[in-house]
């Protein structure tokens, strides 16, 4: 039987570890690869006898393509390239996160009026397969509760500030220099990422389509090493989270933030470049996949196992994989970070002097909120204090307000930071 050919567009990192895997592949060969430049030197095995162009056009209108593998990145052009593929008679495989997430729904539209399939399995936590069990295995489950850690560059950052004692500016400098982090590391140390991968995965978790503007975001640039010390006093690490949960029984909570974790969670020991997403639901209890969430070879794994998905199916029926097909069109209602309730890691640095203990405890006790543990390590040079408090489970708008008082208080010189913890 003819091979199943292929239209690669780019041939970068994730591009050249899916070349390099699919290469003699007995079932499936790339047969055409669309580049940005085309006079960029590649070392590649086998890429000699493959046609490269800089014209997407080339794949899109070449009939005897089945599948075409997006991997650039980004919104535009990937949105047409994918849009026009499915058009002509192609199913695709993508590794976007950011285009699924801003614009799932339509592609996902397109591609049912036109009877083909969209895979994405490398789109969220690299080579850990979560999407396509969510879709299959696990789809029967009624799941609660998603916790992971979905970004690799802030889980590098935040470990090497844990190990070295660093600052978050020193150690990014270290990631940047060793190739961790990117030259630009907006998308990551904001939480863009994380909340691209979080809207991707709670559409699937609870079957309604979550809507990426809707997901509270807040990156780490804050942390300080500081706090990650004062939390390991306390028994927790500090990880940036995706959160996604039901809320009540209409309503879903999204967000992605920095977190205190307690040590006897599994996803506290999940360090450096490591991805992990923890799951609750019934009747499946609680469950926790882990692996790497980015790099070469293991997200050409998860594009390569949609690939041959795919490509088992294709010529054996007229509508492939019905499992696998996105149907959640049904908008969530998601609720505003400002009526969820957390416990919170609140750091203060005030002037030593008789009260302020007091000055905190009635901030507090007057928007009903209980101090969990409290800790000052004695009195600065300066003639100040670091006083920092675990709560437990109040009202976000109350820790608003609580902490707007405290910002006024003749006690207080200023606040150093406010997490949340996990529970
Ligand atoms: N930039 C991502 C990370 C990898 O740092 O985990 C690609 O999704």
């Amino acid at each position: 039987m003819d091979k199943i050919k292929i239209g690669l567009v780019g041939l970068g990192t994730v591009g050249s570890g899916v070349f390099k895997e699919l290469y003699n592949n007995d079932k499936v060969e790339i047969s055409k690869i669309v580049v940005k430049n085309l006079n960029k030197k590649r070392d590649i095995k086998g890429l000699e006898n493959v046609q490269i162009s800089d014209n997407v056009d080339d794949i899109i209108f070449d009939k005897d393509i089945k599948i075409v593998i997006e991997v650039i990145g980004g919104l535009n052009p990937a949105f047409d390239i994918i849009k026009k593929s499915i058009e002509n008679g192609k199913h695709v495989v993508t590794a976007n996160k950011e285009l699924l997430a801003k614009k799932g729904e339509e592609i996902f539209e397109i591609a049912e009026k036109n009877n083909k399939v969209i895979l994405y399995e490398a789109a969220v936590a690299g080579g850990i397969p979560i999407i396509n069990p969510l879709k299959t295995i696990l789809s029967n489950n009624r799941l609660t509760k998603v916790a992971a850690i979905l970004n690799g560059t802030t889980n590098y950052i935040l470990t090497k500030m844990e190990q070295d004692s660093a600052d978050y500016n020193e150690v990014l400098a270290d990631a940047q220099k060793l190739g961790y982090a990117e030259v630009d590391p907006t998308s990551d140390v904001e939480g863009y990422d994380a909340a691209y991968k979080i809207a991707i995965l709670s559409t699937l978790a609870f079957k309604k389509r979550v809507s990426i503007d809707k997901i509270y975001r807040e990156g780490i640039t804050n942390i300080k090493a500081e706090d990650i010390e004062c939390a390991s006093d306390f028994g927790y690490k500090i990880k940036l989270i995706a959160l996604a949960q039901i809320f009540d029984e209409s309503k879903i909570d999204v967000r992605v933030h920095p977190m205190l974790v307690k040590n006897n969670k599994s996803l506290a020991h999940i360090n450096f470049v490591t991805n992990a997403i923890m799951m609750q639901g019934k009747p499946i209890g609680e469950i926790m996949c882990s692996g790497p969430g980015a790099g070469e070879f293991p997200t050409a794994a998860s594009v390569v196992g949609d690939v041959m998905t795919i490509a088992s199916e294709i010529n054996n029926t007229d509508i492939i994989l019905p499992m696998m097909r996105c149907t959640h069109s049904v908008p969530a209602e998601m609720v505003d970070v400002t009526e969820t309730e957390n416990r919170y890691y609140l750091s203060v640095n005030a002037k030593n002097k008789i009260g302020v203990i007091e000055a905190l405890g009635r901030a507090f006790s007057q928007n009903n909120i209980s101090v969990s543990n409290i800790l000052q390590k004695g009195v600065q040079d300066n003639d100040s204090a670091n006083i920092v408090i675990i709560t437990e489970l109040c009202k976000e708008k109350d820790m608003q307000k609580a902490v707007s008082l405290l910002k006024n208080d003749s006690c207080v010189n200023q606040i150093n930071s406010l997490i949340r913890v996990m529970e």
